[in-house]
């Protein structure tokens, strides 16, 4: 793999600015932010009233934690347009979240917000080790999702020739990364190894191919799985995370130099972590729930976004900025196994350690009698499909969970192909146990 750590030179200032000069740029941004937000949305001022707290109450940074937070549920109570602080006339885009449960989420941007985002993108992309004149090949999905249009400006933004394939249509993705020589290529973690799958099956060495770098983000994904697709491509993956409510992808990125978590770009995003059954603030290095407050959003400031995302925040390195650690998953897809807390993330990683097992896995929850049952379905390796090596294989994985995580779940080893290819976001749990009345 190439050496591609950015030149000082090339970085925004504030990325290795002072914290002190951080601190100073948040709260004056804070400030304007919280006001915006309190006298331009009703939701807000309603909400500060309720707490009996207004904005010139913020003194310090840390006065944050006596405003209230905002859910996914206050977004959707506002439906589609009521979290806007700025006239509908000034919001040149709108996205929205898939909406499987219930409506949709909606969120939208000024055109100054659209340009931060791809300031943001562009940032982020830098620090992966994506160069202005790279060819970049983006196939997280365009519409309503922020993935593809996020990733689309942020790499025109750095001056790159972009590529704007979307997802899907597997065998067309690695003609065009072929063909066009793609350098970076922007995707869900899941869906590249629908991609590493197809280069195999075209007879291709994907260690040969054009790729230096994967910017890959939209679902949590492990080390372990960087290690096999780095190995796979003989590429850097680097890790970029974002959530449509806060803005889209490009909110914190890993960068490529020391792979060491993802620095938050706090300029703009003011994290925070919570205890997520009391709601206090923990301490920088204590795991918790990410909170986000927006610092120079327009059409859409958000205070206190509880993101449910699980994670604990670290001091900078290749960076000023603090830097969050890879999540480990959401709360909302934690399984709660006999008393044992089991995360998609965890399985992942035991997956990796099985040799004749691909990273393709998908987990079942049932009911067996009055016990809830965890079973993995997972494909095996081309060279590992005999019934003694999936046997072999399934001993091994069940092993590696009771001794690592803790519990006893059950598997099921497929041929290859066996387990449904992602095209975009990988849905990790089917949650098949009858419906409590
Ligand atoms: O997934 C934005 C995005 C697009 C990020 C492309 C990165 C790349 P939403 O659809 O609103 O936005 O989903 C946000 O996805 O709260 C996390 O649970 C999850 N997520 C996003 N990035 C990561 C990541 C986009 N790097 C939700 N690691 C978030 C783990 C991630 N989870």
């Amino acid at each position: 793999m190439r050496d591609l750590t950015p030149r000082k030179s090339d970085l925004d200032l504030i990325e290795i600015a002072s914290r002190d000069e951080i601190a100073a740029l948040q709260l004056d941004r804070m400030k304007w932010s919280l006001r915006h937000a309190y006298d331009n949305v009703p939701f807000y001022k309603a909400s500060f009233d309720k707490a009996g707290v207004h904005p010139d109450d913020l003194k310090q940074l840390s006065d944050l934690a006596k405003f209230p937070f905002t859910t996914k549920a206050d977004l959707r109570d506002n439906y589609p347009f009521g979290m806007f602080a700025v006239p509908r006339e000034q919001v040149i885009r709108i996205h929205a979240s898939s909406g499987t449960t219930g409506k949709p989420t909606v969120v939208g941007y000024t055109a100054k917000d659209i340009d931060t985002w791809a300031d943001m993108v562009a940032r982020s992309m830098r620090a992966s080790g994506t160069r202005p004149g790279d060819i970049v090949h983006i196939a997280y999905g365009y519409g309503l999702f922020t993935g593809g249009l996020g990733a689309h400006y942020g790499a025109e933004r750095l001056g790159c020739t972009v590529v704007p394939v979307s997802g899907g249509m597997t065998e067309r993705q690695i003609t065009l990364i072929e063909d066009f020589q793609a350098t970076t290529i922007m995707v869900t973690p899941s869906y590249m190894l629908a991609i590493l799958d197809e280069y195999r099956k075209a007879g291709l060495d994907p260690a040969r191919s054009p790729l230096q770098v994967g910017i890959f983000g939209a679902e949590p994904w492990t080390n372990a799985m960087r290690a096999e697709v780095e190995a796979a491509f003989d590429m850097h993956a680097v890790d970029i995370y974002g959530l449509s409510e806060v803005m889209g992808p490009g909110v914190a990125n890993e960068c490529v130099e020391a792979k060491d978590g993802l620095h938050v770009w706090e300029d703009h995003f003011f994290p925070e972590i919570i205890d997520p059954v009391t709601g206090e603030p923990v301490a920088d290095g204590e795991q918790g729930e990410l909170v986000f407050t927006t610092l120079t959003k327009e059409a859409l400031p958000i205070i206190r976004y509880r993101t449910r995302d699980l994670t604990r925040l670290l001091p900078g390195t290749a960076r000023s900025m603090r830097r969050m650690e890879k999540i480990t998953g959401r709360s909302d897809d934690m399984i709660i196994l006999r008393g044992v807390n089991v995360f998609p993330t965890q399985i992942e990683e035991q997956i990796l350690k099985v040799q004749g097992l691909t990273p393709h896995f998908q987990i079942e929850l049932t009911k067996d009698g009055r016990m809830d049952k965890l079973t993995v379905h997972v494909e095996a390796t081309a060279q590992a499909a005999s019934a003694e090596a999936k046997a072999a294989s399934a001993r091994e994985f069940v092993h590696h969970v009771k001794s690592v995580v803790g519990v006893s779940v059950g598997v099921d080893v497929t041929d290859p192909g066996g387990v449904a290819r992602s095209q975009g976001k990988a849905v990790r749990v089917v949650d098949n146990r009858p419906k409590e009345t």
